[in-house]
């Protein structure tokens, strides 16, 4: 249960950096609760009367869904605005914009390219912004990701993760900033010229300090040896696909396989995507098929923490 009540009314959701550690473990378990509910189901009218606009500058299935379901299951209405529908940034500028729908919605979803654009939306609107994914952030993601690892080891502080992969995308800097948060071991296993930007690192060792998580950037194999979770995401992410030949051949060592998760060398280890997966690229079938099952509780998940935090931040 999400035994206290925290006041987020009104606020913004742009990355985890805003929410403190008490914050982020209530919507966790927050959407606990909403999961538990809705497979009763019972659904609620938090947000009756309210209407969601959701903007998407690339494509999305999880995310999308996601605001769409857990939007109506609370009684509010979502209305999909893709990247060919509103002028947003070209024809019209995003300061505009949002104060156009800010006049006319009750909360905005954007999914895009530049953490500035959300970040300017949530200025502008007068209303609450979700962050569904930009370049440089995805936290919507990690509240999916830690309520997918809290059902499996009850607990999140101390926990030892190990993101495979791109160091430097929009998942492996907010794994990094959720688990200082949160004081989750978080190491990141990839080739020297893919670690994650060092003023990123440094701002989330200042969290560390306080949290008493580690972060250890490598790109020694060793370094999944006892992981409680693997976490691999697609070696190109949006917008990057020209250089899939490169980066191919850079991370073809960083395969999640099955050498790999027997080099971590426990039986209880899961293994994590946030989704889409180029199955035998950052991931092998066979590794996949056998943690399916958390994989796709990771991605219901989704629904649930969304939810929780449409509701936190604008439910009645
Ligand atoms: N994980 C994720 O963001 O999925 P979508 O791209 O389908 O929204």
């Amino acid at each position: 249960m999400a035994e206290k009540i925290m006041n987020l009314k009104g606020r913004s959701f742009l990355t985890l950096k805003d929410y403190t550690p008490e914050e982020i473990e209530y919507l966790i378990d927050l959407a606990k609760d909403l999961k538990t509910k809705k497979k009763q189901g019972i659904t609620g009218n938090s947000l009756k009367g309210k209407n969601i606009a959701l903007i998407f500058e690339k494509p999305s299935t999880r995310t999308r869904c996601a605001f769409t379901v857990g939007c109506i299951d609370e009684g509010g209405h979502p209305e999909y605005l893709g990247k060919d529908d509103i002028q947003l940034g070209y024809k019209e500028s995003v300061e505009d914009t949002a104060r156009v729908l800010g006049r006319m919605f009750d909360g905005i979803e954007f999914r895009g390219f530049k953490q500035d654009t959300v970040e300017k939306l949530a200025k502008y609107s007068g209303v609450p912004v979700w962050n569904g994914l930009t370049d440089l952030d995805h936290p919507t993601q990690i509240l999916a990701d830690f309520l997918t690892l809290k059902e499996q080891f009850g607990t999140l502080k101390g926990l030892h993760l190990v993101y495979v992969g791109d160091g430097r995308n929009n998942m492996a800097n907010s794994l990094m900033i959720g688990s200082a948060k949160l004081g989750i071991n978080f190491t990141v296993l990839s080739p020297e010229s893919l670690w994650t930007d060092e003023v990123l690192v440094a701002e989330c060792q200042e969290y560390n300090k306080t949290s008493g998580g580690t972060i250890t950037i490598t790109d020694n194999i060793d370094a999944v040896k006892g992981a409680d979770a693997v976490y691999t995401d697609v070696w190109c992410s949006m917008g990057e696909e020209a250089l899939a030949g490169e980066r191919i051949a850079l991370l073809k060592p960083y395969q999640v396989n099955t050498e790999l998760m027997n080099a971590v060398g426990t039986e209880k280890t899961v293994f994590l995507h946030c989704l889409p997966a180029v199955k035998s690229y950052e991931v092998t079938e066979e590794v996949f098929e056998a943690h399916a099952d958390v994989i796709f509780d990771e991605a219901e998940n989704r629904m649930h923490t969304i939810k929780a935090v449409m509701v936190a931040t604008l439910g009645n």
